[in-house]
């Protein structure tokens, strides 16, 4: 069976997985084995951040997966403790290290922390990390258009990809709206609503049940059919290939203004709004 994953194109030219793997709580030798479940089945993207602390472990599962590192779309944030300009290039460093990797394919801000008011010095640490070659593709997390503006104004580059929370409960029409039109690639975190409540969703299961298909492959259909890449996290090796099969049914236009229609104005996870959250 091709269990070949469709790629895109994002805005530098780079071309990477529409669906890879999330790690939050994937760590050690366990980690280690469902990263490893995952490439065999045919993952190439993997999500991961330095506040993850499992670097180590995603870097461990690339050193002994037999598929080669230039396969690979490996990625990893910058925590908020270190936006400014020397922390965050010591950050990125150390990001290496703790992977022992050359180089992170996908480097992201992890949240903007506006109050804080450091990122664009971290923007210009990852645009430098970049041209020294220590990054493929640099991005942003959790960046509402304002704080994507300032980072055209004040550096004249935008990022390729910017990682959202975003899922039925919580589509995200206006973001999407702005990075369509600014050549900004959308990433779903918690692309499953981290698979509560979502799996006994009624609209879900009949639209599930039409194509005998899972919830969790209709939705990820549904961030496919959006143009969003996503990165479902799942430890098993029976879930992993649940999620990535989803390139053999498409969901028609009915049934994605029906999913377009679950969203709710309080649907995050947990109420993490990127204008006053701050992670760090
Ligand atoms: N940038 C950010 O600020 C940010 C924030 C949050 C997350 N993220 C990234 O996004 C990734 C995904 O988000 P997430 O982990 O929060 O949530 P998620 O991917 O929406 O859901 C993960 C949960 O769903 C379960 N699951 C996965 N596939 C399933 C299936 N087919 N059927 C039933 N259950 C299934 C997993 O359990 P099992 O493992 O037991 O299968 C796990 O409990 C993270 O791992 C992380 O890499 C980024």
């Amino acid at each position: 069976m091709d269990r070949t994953i469709p790629e895109i194109m994002l805005n530098d030219g780079m071309t990477i997985p529409v669906i890879g793997l999330g790690t939050y709580r994937l760590k050690g030798n366990e980690g280690v084995g469902s990263i490893l479940s995952a490439i065999d089945l045919g993952y190439r993207l993997i999500d991961s951040a330095y506040n993850y602390e499992n670097e180590g472990t995603v870097g461990e599962a690339v050193r002994r997966s037999s598929i080669s590192r230039d396969q690979l779309v490996i990625t990893s944030k910058l925590p908020g403790r270190y936006q400014e300009y020397d922390k965050a290039v010591t950050a990125i460093q150390e990001s290496l290290y703790r992977a022992n990797l050359d180089y992170y394919d996908l480097y992201l801000i992890h949240w903007p922390n506006p109050k804080q008011d450091h990122y664009v010095e971290a923007w210009q640490a990852l645009i430098d990390a970049k041209k020294w070659g220590l990054i493929r593709s640099i991005g942003v997390c959790n960046f509402l258009p304002e704080h994507m503006e300032r980072l055209k104004k004040e550096t004249g580059v935008l990022p390729s990809i910017n990682q959202i929370e975003l899922h039925p409960f919580f589509n995200q029409a206006e973001q999407r709206t702005w990075h369509a039109e600014n050549g900004v690639m959308t990433e779903s975190w918690s692309p499953l609503a981290k698979a509560r409540d979502i799996l006994k969703n009624e609209t879900l299961q009949a639209i599930a049940s039409q194509h005998q298909k899972t919830i969790s492959q209709v939705i990820l259909r549904w961030h496919y059919q959006l143009g969003a890449i996503s990165i479902p996290k799942s430890a098993t090796p029976e879930r992993q290939l649940e999620n990535i099969s989803i390139f053999d049914f498409a969901l028609n236009e009915t049934e994605m203004n029906l999913i377009g229609e679950l969203t709710r104005p309080d649907g995050r996870i947990s109420n993490q709004n990127p204008a006053i959250y701050e992670e760090f």
